[in-house]
């Protein structure tokens, strides 16, 4: 069986639901269900018994190390972080404890599960890490692409917690021999993923008749990727990476934030039409900006595609549109998220944040 870490949350269930669907390997599945963590995304799992949800934190020495023992997983992706810039200015304490003390603590577990684990079993294990690019920083706009040779210089306490945790990773296959390997993925979007993120926040408040708040000019670019392309590439490496070795994760989908806000208003234009007629565009406010916003992020794939034979299936018209009819389709989902503590982030990120 494998362990996945983070895995009621946007990309880690994706990546449970995906894993299920195609394979009959058990997935042990170590949550500790913050506020981005959500078993309603894995409640078409219910009864299954491949899949063995564990309420537990990362940083919990003990209570991986018995889970380790028990469980005896021959791979482990870790998704378990703290995932948003906008939480980590106005909190950073919770990025550093999970994303750096927690991927720390697991890893001496791992490494200690892994040195007493014999002949194929030790040899075919994997400890695959999630990570992101934006350790590699902020791009002007004739830069090219971040490769993953690209040195990090990570801006948000986001970023540099992440950053902080590649370099562990690292430091434990050239100390110790752990077999790892990283991936380093652009911005995903897709089914399941929190309203606090820049789509489906677009969309949950098009369709609530609320503001669309724009940061700063909009012209932000990110680079994205539809979620199940970036759950197969993981697959791809898990399979076929060479331990040791960080791969970039991309689809080749640079476009600037107000461009991603006008797309989300047309197909919901399309296929949700306003009652007086209008464009959701009408919603676009334009906010304060993030500080320390980077400008642009954008992966160079390449070596996956070369390497590995990894190409994403989603363009992002494709991703976009069934992105934008999963929401249409999942209002409860949408309801149940939408509880006290995401009221109260609303007011935190945004009340100050006066058009
Ligand atoms: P998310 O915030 O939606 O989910 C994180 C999950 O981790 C939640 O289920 C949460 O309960 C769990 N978690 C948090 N702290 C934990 C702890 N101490 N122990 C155990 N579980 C804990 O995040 P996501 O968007 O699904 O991102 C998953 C991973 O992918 C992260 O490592 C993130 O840095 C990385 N990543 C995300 C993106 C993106 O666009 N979302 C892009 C590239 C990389
Ligand atoms: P986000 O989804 O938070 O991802 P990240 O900061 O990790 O890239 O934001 C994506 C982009 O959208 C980023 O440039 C910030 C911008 N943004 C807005 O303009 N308005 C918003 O309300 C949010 C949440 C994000």
């Amino acid at each position: 069986m494998i362990l996945v870490t983070g895995g009621a949350g946007f990309i880690g269930s994706n990546f449970v639901l995906d894993w299920l669907a195609g394979s009959d390997e058990p997935v042990v599945n170590l949550d500790k269900l913050t506020y981005a963590g959500n078993p309603e995304n894995l409640a078409s799992l219910e009864g299954d018994p491949r899949h063995i949800f564990v309420q537990g934190d990362i940083a919990d020495t003990d209570a991986v190390n018995r889970l380790l023992a028990l469980q005896k997983p021959r791979a482990i992706v870790n998704f378990a972080a703290e995932s948003h810039v906008d939480r980590s200015i106005h909190g950073p304490e919770a990025f550093i404890q999970t994303n750096i003390v927690g991927t720390f603590r697991l890893l001496e577990s791992v490494r200690k599960y892994w040195s007493e684990l014999q002949g194929d079993a030790k040899a075919g294990f994997r400890f695959l890490h999630v990570s992101t690019d934006e350790v590699y920083g902020s791009l002007s706009p004739a830069e090219a692409a971040f490769t993953e040779s690209r040195p990090f210089e990570p801006n948000s306490p986001y970023s540099a917690s992440k950053a902080s945790s590649d370099h562990l990773v690292r430091a434990y296959h050239h100390t110790y021999g752990l077999p790892v390997l990283t991936t380093n993925c652009s911005n995903n979007y897709g089914p399941y993923h929190f309203p606090e993120k820049l789509i489906p926040l677009m969309i949950v408040n098009a369709l609530a008749g609320k503001p669309l708040p724009i940061y700063g000019d909009g012209q932000q670019v990110r680079d994205w990727l539809y979620v199940k392309d970036h759950c197969s590439a993981i697959r791809r490496v898990m399979e076929k990476g060479i331990a040791g070795q960080t791969y970039n994760i991309g689809g080749w989908n640079e476009k600037p934030n107000l461009e991603i806000v006008h797309t989300v208003c047309a197909l919901l234009d399309e296929l949700r039409p306003r009652v007086d007629g209008k464009s959701y565009r009408e919603q676009i406010t334009y906010v304060k900006d993030r500080p320390g916003h980077d400008r642009r992020y954008a992966i160079d794939a390449r070596k996956i595609e070369r390497e590995l034979g990894w190409k994403p299936a989603e363009t992002f018209d494709s991703g976009i549109r069934k992105t934008v009819q999963w929401y249409l389709a999942n209002p409860e989902w949408v309801a149940h998220v939408q509880s006290g503590s995401y009221r109260d982030w609303l007011q935190t990120n945004y009340a100050a944040r006066a058009a």
